[in-house]
């Protein structure tokens, strides 16, 4: 036992010796040709969104936070996704309740980014946004309306989206269908993108990461952590 410890601790000592001197550390320049080699800056713009007018982004933010749209008027998909008050697309609940209280089995993933996914839920069994915002409203144990007739009715028996869904769906004769409702959301979730320092960095800021966090990323490259 004594003679173990006595090995382990000459190794770390000597495992601290190696460590380069700071002097060589890498400059900004170095760190972000590597980091770029495993790392892109978050896109400026997520694909499919060619007819995001913001008619249709104000729209499906709108429909976003109607709680109307849950059996009991209870929830919203703000409920479980809370974009507001930088609550980072999560309601920070192991499960989340529905709209009356039964909780589902699996934890509410962030909005924010989503649609850069290649696939939506953590099954990936929605190809689109679009394809996703349908699910919840129906699900019993969600917002738990009973058929996407009854969403439309409850829609138009109010003026203000009537009138919100003709200027975000021009043209469109009955413009208030279950497929415009999932359309105009998709166009809202596109305009949630993160945008952090890091990428900041990634396009060319030298400035934008401080130096223990150039510290941290030099670390993180040369380590290993990246495979
Ligand atoms: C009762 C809580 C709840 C409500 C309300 C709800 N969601 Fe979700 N959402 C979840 C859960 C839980 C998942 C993951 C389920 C799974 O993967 O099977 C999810 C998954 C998602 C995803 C996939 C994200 C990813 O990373 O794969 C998106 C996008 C999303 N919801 C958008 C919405 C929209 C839009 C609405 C409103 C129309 C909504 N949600 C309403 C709980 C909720």
């Amino acid at each position: 036992m004594t003679i173990n410890m006595t090995l382990a601790h000459a190794l770390t000592v000597s495992a601290f010796l190696l460590v380069p001197a700071a002097v060589n550390a890498a400059t900004p320049s170095e760190l972000r040709a590597g980091a770029l080699k495993v790392l892109e800056p978050i896109p400026e713009k997520m694909t499919g969104g060619e007819n995001d007018t913001p008619a249709r982004v104000k729209l499906g933010r709108d429909l976003f936070f109607e709680k109307k749209l849950s059996a009991n008027n209870t929830q919203s998909c703000n409920s479980c996704h809370a974009v507001d008050h930088n609550r980072g697309g999560v309601d920070n609940e192991p499960t989340s309740p529905g709209a009356f209280g039964k909780r589902g089995g699996r934890n509410s993933p962030t909005v924010l980014n989503a649609g850069f996914h290649v696939a939506q839920f953590w099954d990936g069994r929605a190809k689109t946004l679009e394809d996703q915002a349908k699910g919840p409203v129906l699900n019993p144990g969600e917002m738990a309306m009973p058929s996407e007739a009854a969403v439309i009715e409850k829609l138009k028996a109010e003026k203000k989206y009537v009138g919100a869904f003709k200027k975000a769906f021009p043209g469109e004769s009955d413009p208030v269908t279950y497929d415009n409702f999932a359309k105009a959301v998709g166009s809202f979730e596109r305009t949630l993108r993160t945008h952090d320092r890091f990428d900041d960095f990634l396009k060319g800021d030298n400035k934008a990461l401080t130096a223990t966090e150039l510290k941290g990323l030099d670390t993180f490259l040369s380590i290993g952590c990246t495979t």
